[in-house]
């Protein structure tokens, strides 16, 4: 055989990646638990459906980190009343606190940072918060952070956010989030889509979750509970908040 144009090494370079894609998207997920699948440090991002357990989720890993490697976790909620988080703090265990700035981020924490696109929205890329967002992230290495964000879709998220993320996990996405979803992740909500899919009830698609590790390109599976201190007004926070602010009271 003749020696290879530029044309056909090419051609056939774009082929060994098309099959280690195909590979990533079409493999069954790997088994896993959630210690084993979680980094620390590490930047992980939760999207999914309303109601499907992003935020029972990332309270757990934060419960499982402090059980098993002592961590303290915050609850980052920027711009929420004194009196509400002081609220918000009497349904969290002591080692779990409400904060309000990036700079109450401890160093080897868990870091929640639930509904991410309030404050790390994709039309603030220029804004003073999103910039020191992403300065955050890329510290959170030599911080031993652990940093949850969690929205429905990335769309709503700082490009920034998006392109340090080192694992996303799905809580059941809907086709609709696979209609609005960037680009580059379509083929990923598809498959996260497809997954659930066969998961017969909410019940048993809450306990389940499923990751894409941008690392080695695997999707893996784990179950993951409620943390011990779960409590339905902490799923509806959010709501609450808003309501608040209408004048409504909280808890
Ligand atoms: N792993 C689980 N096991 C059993 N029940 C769960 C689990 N995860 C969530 N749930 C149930 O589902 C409810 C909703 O979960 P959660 O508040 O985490 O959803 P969410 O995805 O954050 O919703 P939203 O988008 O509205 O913020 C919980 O209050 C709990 O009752
Ligand atoms: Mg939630």
């Amino acid at each position: 055989m003749g020696k290879l144009t530029w044309g056909e090494k090419l051609k056939r370079w774009r082929k060994a990646h098309d099959e280690q894609y195909a590979k990533a998207i079409m493999s069954p997920p790997e088994h896993t638990t959630l210690l084993q699948a979680i980094p620390l440090p590490g930047v992980i991002l939760i999207m999914g459906a309303k109601g499907m357990g992003k935020s029972a989720l990332a309270h757990d890993i934060a419960e499982k980190f402090h059980k098993s490697k002592r961590l303290p976790a915050v609850l980052h909620l920027p711009r929420v009343p004194a009196a509400m988080q002081k609220q918000i703090q009497s349904r969290l265990p002591s080692w779990n606190k409400v904060v309000t700035s990036t700079e109450q981020w401890p160093k080897k924490c868990v870091v929640i940072y639930d509904e991410a696109a309030q404050s790390a929205h994709a039309r603030r890329t220029q804004s003073g918060e999103a910039v020191e967002l992403d300065n955050l992230m890329s510290i959170s290495r030599q911080r031993q952070q652990l940093i949850i964000f969690i929205s429905h879709h990335s769309r709503k998220l700082d490009p920034n956010v998006i392109r340090d993320i080192d694992r996303i996990v799905w809580k059941t996405p809907t086709y609709a989030h696979w209609i609005f979803e960037r680009n580059e992740l379509t083929d990923f909500v598809l498959k996260a889509v497809d997954f659930f899919s066969k998961i017969k009830g909410d019940k048993a698609r809450q306990k389940t979750t499923l990751m894409m590790n941008f690392h080695d390109f695997q999707f893996r599976e784990f179950s993951n509970g409620v943390p011990s201190y779960w409590c339905e007004r902490l799923s509806h926070l959010f709501e609450d908040i808003k309501s608040t602010k209408k004048g409504g009271s909280y808890f």
